[in-house]
């Protein structure tokens, strides 16, 4: 019998799904029918709710859904132990791992694999990744872990208790939209492996986690904290052409550029760019926006030059530029898009599990030479 075969599974429809429609060609992006545009206008709460329920809530939903979150938001001491060991040897994304991990042997609902369950395991994670991320880039840079304030929303908590101090009120709204515009991107790798996970009937933990280790990678997730890595290096906008060609020369990739789905701008793209132009601006400083569009300019015209298309920013290129103007540290960034991406991984892990059928292609077999 034949099989159809994709390198990458490019183009391949593995499954059916409720949650967010893209038009690669157009550059369309929707959660649940809302455009990208309308839906950087909302919460974070509000955005995960209709994620994780398939629609708005109305206002007392909304505030049960938000004051819930707030109260999870605290974290056990002995996951602040785990926190604490980990800051001698490994990076944000694996503290990640290793203290969700850890959180999720002490989570009563841990062998409950129920709908109602799923929702309050993930209600925990929504609301305790945030605290696990600030508490672990607090104690690596020496400092104490700060409590959760139940004054503030989630993106303006997280910033205080990465910071120790309240955001401004642009800051605040600028992380959340990063959060929302971070939350959900289909079939995206970290996604499908979490569906996966799902798909043998493992716990919703154990999906997380994978869904975890594959954002990490530097073609995924991990490309955000190049960009800020690569903005760094260069550090004036009159070397930007020089990176930017050397990179083409060599055939390097340009971290933040390119997308599998996307063959125009990406839409969350354009918001970024909007937005770091924004805090750029109320800084006083536009260095780093400077470079990356400078970046954008070049790459544009060395791809159509060189290689007869274009290519654009992704996702993950004006997001590390809002980061920088934030002060989240580059070696942070992934475990902060994962702060965003971990509603959607829920949602997709509930859909999983309501419709469940196991994810599991084939291999086109290559006989190797004796
Ligand atoms: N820099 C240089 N060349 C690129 C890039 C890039 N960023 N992206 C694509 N190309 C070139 C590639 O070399 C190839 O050229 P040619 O046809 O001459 O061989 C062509 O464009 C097609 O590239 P591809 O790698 O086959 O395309 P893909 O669909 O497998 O790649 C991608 C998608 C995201 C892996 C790739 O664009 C890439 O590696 N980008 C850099 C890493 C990055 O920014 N990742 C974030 C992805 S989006 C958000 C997220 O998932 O977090």
């Amino acid at each position: 019998m034949e099989h159809n075969f994709a390198k990458g599974l490019e183009n391949i429809v593995a499954l059916e799904s409720s949650i967010t429609f893209i038009d690669g060609e157009k550059g369309i992006l929707e959660y649940r029918g809302f455009d990208i545009a309308e839906l950087a206008d909302m919460s974070y709460e509000q955005v995960s709710y209709m994620l994780i329920y398939g629609r708005l809530p109305d206002r007392n939903e909304l505030k049960s859904f938000s004051d819930e979150l707030k109260e999870l938001r605290t974290i056990s001491d002995s996951a602040f132990n785990v926190i604490r060991f980990c800051n001698y040897n490994i990076e944000a994304m694996d503290a990640l791992r290793t203290t969700i991990s850890f959180m999720s042997h002490c989570d009563p609902d841990l062998n409950d694999n129920s709908p109602e369950a799923n929702i309050r395991k993930g209600m925990r994670m929504i609301a305790r990744f945030p605290t696990v991320v600030a508490s672990f880039s607090r104690t690596k840079h020496g400092m104490e872990e700060l409590e959760p304030d139940p004054e503030l929303s989630h993106s303006a908590n997280f910033l205080y208790m990465l910071r120790g101090t309240r955001p401004s009120e642009l800051e605040a709204r600028i992380l959340e939209t990063d959060f929302i515009l971070s939350a959900d991107h289909e079939l995206n790798p970290s996604t499908f492996t979490a569906r996966t996970i799902a798909s043998t009937l493992s716990d919703i933990h154990s999906s997380v986690i994978g869904g975890l280790c594959a954002l990490k990678g530097p073609l995924h997730g991990g490309a955000r904290m190049a960009v800020m890595e690569a903005i760094d290096e260069i550090g004036s906008v009159d070397k930007v052409e020089n990176f930017v060609i050397g990179k083409v020369e060599k055939h390097e990739k340009l971290m933040g550029f390119g997308h599998r789905v996307y063959k125009t701008y990406d839409p969350r793209a354009k918001v970024y760019k909007k937005l770091a132009k924004e805090i750029a601006e109320d800084r006083g400083d536009m260095l780093w926006f400077d470079i990356a569009e400078r970046m954008e300019e070049i790459a544009y015209r060395e791809f159509v030059g060189k290689k007869g298309k274009p290519i654009y920013p992704n996702v993950d290129f004006y997001s590390g530029v809002v980061y920088k103007y934030l002060d989240i540290p580059s070696k942070l960034a992934t475990a902060v898009f994962a702060i965003g991406r971990i509603s959607g991984w829920i949602a997709h892990c509930l859909e999983q599990y309501s419709d469940n059928r196991l994810i599991r292609p084939r291999a086109k077999f290559v006989r190797s030479e004796k």
